[in-house]
């Protein structure tokens, strides 16, 4: 009797939830989806192989979006559903993947264009509408046609006269077909980092150098600001929250050049929105990050730990993990005073040609004494297709070819407060694999 009633339930769910094949049409049903999910990257001039704007762009591309969602690859997104909520979620409700589904397999009919939903009007250029500021590169850069090129920093002068908030910032890519990604990295006045080299100069770091890990508790000295890599389209901070940029201050930026066989220039920048107010919060990136771990070859499973403890009450604003080709899963849990702990957010599988942040929908408090504990595996072995070398014991290092386990947050704080009183040295035996 029950079964049967189970049955019975779940063929009506069934019939509820199946989109009718014959009724699903690309202007009724698959636009608005499209809309909403995919055309922030599929329109012309973004990061999409191709547009998916109109019924004559989508139609050949029917069979490529059914497998593309019913897999999930599309749109890329990789948190765990069952842990926390985040504002740019992009990923498709179930039943808008089996409307895509549903109309792929009817023929992918195009229906009545006078169902079409208005075209989203997207922001031509930058993606936080249009900045206060814009700052490039002072010369446009020669890359070659061919060859793996190492990343190069190069020094992007701002001449800020006086101290400002940034509410928004995002770069773009002078040449989107030889740039593989960039960090914006914010340089202030007080800090030494590369101070002899001249603007616009390229300079890599020598490799092999003798590395020696920071100490425990460590924050970087200058600020990782925004960056341009897949999937990411600047950063808007939320309302009363804002990066903080002293008068004097410079930008970085640490490029990494792909070649194509054709040889080029790029001239990159980065565009600024000031907030109108002093904010209330202002954000800061921080991160807990491993620097002695040593995976040996072949290793399919290899763990790794780190962990950052706040001396202060902080809110958490983002999160971003980042690893290289080796990396197959991570997770952040944060560790309450009080003992229990929370997963904050967890990526089963993690692609390094996605370097997603994941905005959390509501900034949450971090009380003082709470340590943020990451945990990543690495996959060393010959199964994981993207492993540049299984025999290599690998450790940290800058190039892909090195790995990386840094677990990147951005946190908000009282703006009077002083910096380095937000972290705790660590001590206990989670900063062991640190
Ligand atoms: C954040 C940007 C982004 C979003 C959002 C996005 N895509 Fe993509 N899509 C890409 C990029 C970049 C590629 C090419 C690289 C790859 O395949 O991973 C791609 C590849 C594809 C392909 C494979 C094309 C091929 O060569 O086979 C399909 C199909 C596709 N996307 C459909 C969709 C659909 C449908 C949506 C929305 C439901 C969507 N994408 C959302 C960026 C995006």
């Amino acid at each position: 009797m029950e079964t049967k009633w189970i049955a019975l339930l779940c063929s009506a769910a069934g019939l509820a939830f199946a989109a009718d094949p014959a009724a699903t049409t690309f202007s009724k049903n698959v636009a608005p989806i499209l809309q909403k999910h995919c055309q922030q990257c599929h329109r012309p001039g973004e990061i999409g192989p191709m547009p998916l704007d109109t019924y004559q762009q989508a139609r050949p591309w029917a069979k490529a979006i059914r497998q593309a969602v019913a897999t999930r690859k599309m749109p890329p997104w990789f948190a765990d559903s069952r842990y926390g909520h985040f504002s740019n979620d992009v990923s498709l409700a179930q039943n808008e993947i089996d409307t895509l589904v549903a109309w792929a397999d009817a023929g992918a009919p195009e229906g009545n264009p006078a169902d079409l939903p208005k075209p989203v009007a997207f922001e031509e250029g930058w993606a936080i509408g249009k900045p206060d500021l814009v700052l490039e590169m002072p010369k446009a850069l020669p890359i070659p046609a061919r060859g793996t090129l190492d990343i190069i920093y190069l020094v992007v002068p701002a001449d800020f006269k006086e101290d400002r908030w940034v509410q928004a910032a995002e770069v773009r890519p002078g040449n989107r077909a030889l740039v593989h990604h960039i960090n914006a990295i914010l340089r202030t006045p007080d800090q030494r980092t590369m101070r002899n080299l001249a603007p616009g100069v390229p300079y890599s770091p020598p490799k092999n150098t003798k590395f020696t890990p920071p100490p425990d508790g460590w924050q970087p000295d200058s600020e990782f600001f925004v960056g341009y890599v897949p999937g990411l389209f600047g950063k808007r901070w939320p309302e009363g929250e804002a990066k903080f940029v002293p008068a004097g201050s410079d930008f970085i930026f640490q490029i990494h050049y792909s070649t194509n066989g054709t040889a080029g220039t790029d001239q990159s920048k980065i565009g600024l929105i000031f907030s109108k107010e002093p904010p209330k919060q202002r954000v800061l990136s921080a991160v807990a990050k491993s620097w002695t771990f040593v995976i040996p070859p072949g290793d399919a499973h290899h763990e790794v730990h780190s962990v950052v403890e706040f001396a202060s009450d902080v809110t958490l604003v983002s999160l971003q993990p980042h690893m290289h080709y080796r990396g197959s899963d991570y997770e952040y849990k944060a560790v309450y005073p009080t003992g229990e702990t929370e997963v904050l957010l967890r990526v089963p599988k993690y692609d390094f040609n996605w370097q997603l942040t994941y905005f959390l929908a509501k900034p949450k408090l971090i009380p003082r004494g709470t340590r943020i504990e990451c945990t990543a595996h690495f996959d060393n072995s010959v199964n994981n297709p993207a492993n540049p070398d299984p025999n290599a014991t690998v450790t940290y290092g800058e190039q892909s070819w090195d790995e990386m386990m840094s677990g990147w947050m951005e946190i908000g704080f009282d703006p009077g407060k002083n910096v380095k009183s937000l972290f705790a040295a660590i001590t206990g035996p989670a900063g062991g694999g640190k």
